[in-house]
């Protein structure tokens, strides 16, 4: 791993195109909804924002000495949230030709197995950051294994980089290799002590993991729902609705729910800042449920197009009212990119006859992430006060790229450009708290 920290938190100021969003701009681009300022300036102070703006604007009043970096026409936005992915998974991708259910027993499940040595986990922990940082993402959600260690050793690699990150041990019972196995009184012992250790320590957050109500028993997602109780400031994720074999087994599982979902809101798994993954194959009363509750689903569409799971009805979730963001769920998606992930989250949408603007995406993978897990206040929009996460994005980044953009016309055909053609070779820098920490 190599860091180069050339800006320290000390006071700065960033010159270049400047887009962030203020709310959804759904699927009409709402007016408002974004700032675009072609010329602008990012001041940061002590790793927060201090203030944003038009250049004309700020430049004259800022101290004479205050060091300006010039980004010449590169767009600057809050880094990318990514609101599912795996960190045990990283050598897992590109592994396939199968569906989910074949996919998970071949090659994800003897990948975690060997998470339970902490130097080991340890050592994908800095592979799998050094990857975010180079693709522009300094939020995810981010599921562990079911091993105590695979979370010591996450968080630990997290907090030495000051990064927003938010994770989980696994909670994994049944249905999986024996050596893969927790028992409810264990993961419900591990999972409160990893609460009490990490949540809310420096930048990091704890999300209760029950993997899936195929591989918790009955008995564990009651306890998974009894931890939520405990610790109501605690997030929760999971997985759900993504492939139809899979449903078709927590139909035999649970005869007795009225869907898959149904299952998780018995355990009292649904409530705001809980991510559902997939959500492809939700009806009309699941989508309702899922805006009553407050939960929001992770649209993870490199995943659901690499393992062959279905179309996310995008159009159906805006008429629900159902809240969503983008996630890469590496290794079931081949990308750590998130422009990738937005790329093939705009085909979906041209499968379904739907529509995803550019502006849109751009809001799903930066302030809409940050909503979805209760973060807006920390990080994902350039307000006065937030955390000064941010990226830059070379317009110029490879000759295709240079020359797309110089025929664009209007934003919204650059950010397409973007995320049809780019991946992290267009991330040219990535801030931490004010700091860069590109990864060479
Ligand atoms: N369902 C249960 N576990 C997993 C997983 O690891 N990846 C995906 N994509 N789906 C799951
Ligand atoms: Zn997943």
């Amino acid at each position: 791993m190599a860091l180069r920290t050339d800006h320290t938190a000390q006071p700065c100021a960033h010159r270049g195109a400047i887009l962030h969003f203020r709310s959804d701009p759904g699927a009409h681009d709402a007016p408002g909804s974004f700032e675009f300022l072609e010329d602008g300036l990012l001041v940061t102070r002590d790793g927060r924002i201090a203030a944003v703006g038009p250049a004309h604007e700020l430049l004259p009043n800022l101290p004479a000495d205050l060091e300006v970096v010039g980004h010449g026409d590169s767009i600057l936005m809050p880094g990318f949230v990514d609101t599912h992915i795996h960190y045990p998974q990283t050598d897992v991708i590109g592994s396939g030709g199968r569906q989910l259910l074949d996919w998970l027993q071949d090659y994800t499940f003897p990948a975690e197995r060997r998470f339970s040595d902490p130097v080991y986990a340890r050592e994908v922990a800095e592979v799998f950051l050094d990857e975010l940082v180079r693709n522009g993402t300094t939020t995810a959600m981010v599921f562990c294994t079911v091993h105590r260690a695979s979370v010591d050793a996450f968080f630990q690699s997290a907090a030495a980089r000051r990064m927003r990150m938010v994770a989980g041990k696994i909670l994994m019972d049944r249905n999986s290799p024996e050596y893969l196995r927790d028992s409810v009184p264990s993961g419900e012992q591990d999972s409160r002590e990893l609460l009490n250790k990490w949540h809310g320590h420096e930048r990091l957050s704890y999300a209760i993991t029950p993997r899936s109500a195929i591989t918790s028993s009955e008995a564990q997602l009651e306890s998974a729902g009894q931890l939520a109780k405990e610790f109501p400031d605690a997030l929760i994720q999971t997985h759900v609705a993504e492939n139809l074999e899979e449903i078709a087994w927590v139909r035999q599982l649970f005869p007795q729910a009225r869907s898959y979902l149904d299952v998780y809101d018995s355990y009292g798994l649904l409530r705001e800042r809980a991510i559902y993954a997939h959500c492809i194959h939700l009806d009309q009363a699941d989508r309702a449920r899922m805006a009553e509750s407050g939960a929001s689903a992770a649209f993870c569409s490199c995943s659901n197009l690499y393992l062959g799971s279905g179309l996310f009805d995008i159009a159906a979730a805006d008429a629900a009212g159902m809240q969503f963001s983008i996630a890469t769920d590496v290794g079931g998606g081949n990308s750590f990119s998130m422009l990738r992930t937005l790329g093939d989250a705009y085909k979906v949408s041209q499968l379904s006859r739907q529509h995803l603007s550019p502006l849109r995406a751009f809001y799903l993978a930066t302030l809409g992430g940050a909503r979805a897990l209760g973060l807006d206040g920390q990080v994902g929009r350039f307000a006065v006060g937030a955390e000064a996460d941010f990226i830059v994005l070379n317009l110029r980044a490879t000759p295709l790229i240079a020359r797309r953009t110089a025929q664009s016309r209007t934003l919204a055909e650059k950010l397409l450009v973007l995320m049809t053609l780019g991946d992290d070779r267009v991330v040219s820098r990535t801030y931490v708290l004010g700091r860069e920490v590109s990864v060479a």
